[in-house]
């Protein structure tokens, strides 16, 4: 008896130290139908998931860090969930896992990270941020710094965490309550990006070298295409390793309307956006790989040491050498 017991410890101890913590946000708001796709599919594989993410909407508000000033939430959250005057951060009445936090995304994965871990998982260590998928595709450096996905993203690679940043070609913003019979559609996008990310998260964890899972300073920017019922052509699509850079690329820009005197927003290419400095440059740009609809991911790593190349260093110092 107590043979077959000890015999049973370092299996058991061995399942607890291969549980991965993942600690999961968006910018869509935590009642994103996206998003809880990818609690339940991450949690059905075996991970140890915490959702942290917004109250409500939080598309397009980029890494600005943003704490709720007040206990209570002045507007409803995303879908009237919770409504207003709700506590300005709080989980799920059933399900102490799944949190949102009246902030932008970039806090919300600090909330994350420095409130809801320490004081209610036992500081349990943090192996990766994902963030995602989002609704609707973040791609080219000009999206870099304006989604708000990306700004979770290198707000986590800041603070030395891996950090995944995920979107989907589905851009429709769906309440996950509206979809509660739905988890076994096999069509749905939601669904099928959800066990995609299993499936890279899989890997992800089973490729690294060591602890750190990816280089300090570095994390991935992932791109899926129309899937499902949005191209059924389109269920399982393939990975390809891209770059920000790249034929497609683009970034905010606004044109003047003389008959309504207002600006309009638009967007616009240019040779900045194009030009390959760093990395392989060989690659495909992710906007050029999701615009060719050929049912593949994008899958970019970027760096957060943001420092110029040493030619373009050299270049600039230079110039300047006057000075010095
Ligand atoms: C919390 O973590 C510490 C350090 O790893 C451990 O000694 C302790 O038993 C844990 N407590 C609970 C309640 O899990
Ligand atoms: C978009 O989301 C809303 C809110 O959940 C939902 O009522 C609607 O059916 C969705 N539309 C599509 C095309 O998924
Ligand atoms: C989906 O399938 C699982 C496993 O068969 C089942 O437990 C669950 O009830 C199903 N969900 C729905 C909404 O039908
Ligand atoms: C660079 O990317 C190209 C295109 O995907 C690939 O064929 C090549 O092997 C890559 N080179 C290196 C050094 O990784």
């Amino acid at each position: 008896m107590f043979k077959q017991i000890f015999a049973l410890i370092p299996i058991i101890a061995a399942v607890l130290a291969n549980e991965k913590t993942i600690l999961l946000s968006n910018d869509d708001g935590w009642a994103a139908l996206n998003i809880r796709a990818a609690y339940r599919e991450l949690t059905n594989a075996g991970y140890n998931v915490i959702l942290s993410a917004p109250a409500r909407q939080r598309s397009g508000w980029s890494g600005k860090f943003q704490i709720p000033d007040s206990k209570t939430l002045k507007e409803a959250g995303e879908f009237n969930y919770p409504p207003k005057g709700s506590p300005s951060w709080g989980h799920e009445s059933d399900n102490n896992k799944i949190w949102y936090f009246d902030g932008t995304p970039g806090a919300a994965v600090a909330f994350g990270l420095e409130y809801v871990i320490p004081n209610y998982f036992n500081d349990t260590k943090v192996d990766l941020v994902v963030n995602g998928p989002n609704e609707g595709t973040n791609l080219g450096n000009g999206m870099y710094t304006i989604s708000g996905t990306i700004g979770a993203t290198y707000n986590a690679v800041y603070r030395n965490y891996p950090g995944i940043a995920i979107s989907g070609s589905n851009g429709n913003n769906s309440f996950f309550k509206d979809f509660e019979n739905d988890e076994n559609d096999t069509l749905l996008a939601a669904n099928i990006y959800a066990k995609k990310v299993v499936q890279f998260v899989d890997q992800l964890f089973k490729g690294a070298k060591d602890d750190s899972i990816l280089p300090i300073t570095t994390g991935l920017n992932i791109n899926f295409p129309s899937v499902g019922y949005d191209d059924e052509s389109c269920k399982d699509p393939e990975w390809v390793f891209t770059k920000f850079s790249g034929k497609d690329s683009t970034t905010s820009d606004l044109k003047y309307n003389k008959e309504s005197g207002l600006f309009e927003s638009s967007s616009i290419g240019s040779e900045a956006l194009y030009t390959c400095v760093f990395g392989n440059c060989s690659l495909e740009g992710e906007s050029q790989l999701l615009a060719d609809k050929n049912c593949k991911t994008s899958v970019s790593a970027f760096s957060v040491d943001y420092s110029a190349s040493k030619d373009q260093e050299e270049t600039i110092h230079g110039a300047l050498n006057g000075l010095f």
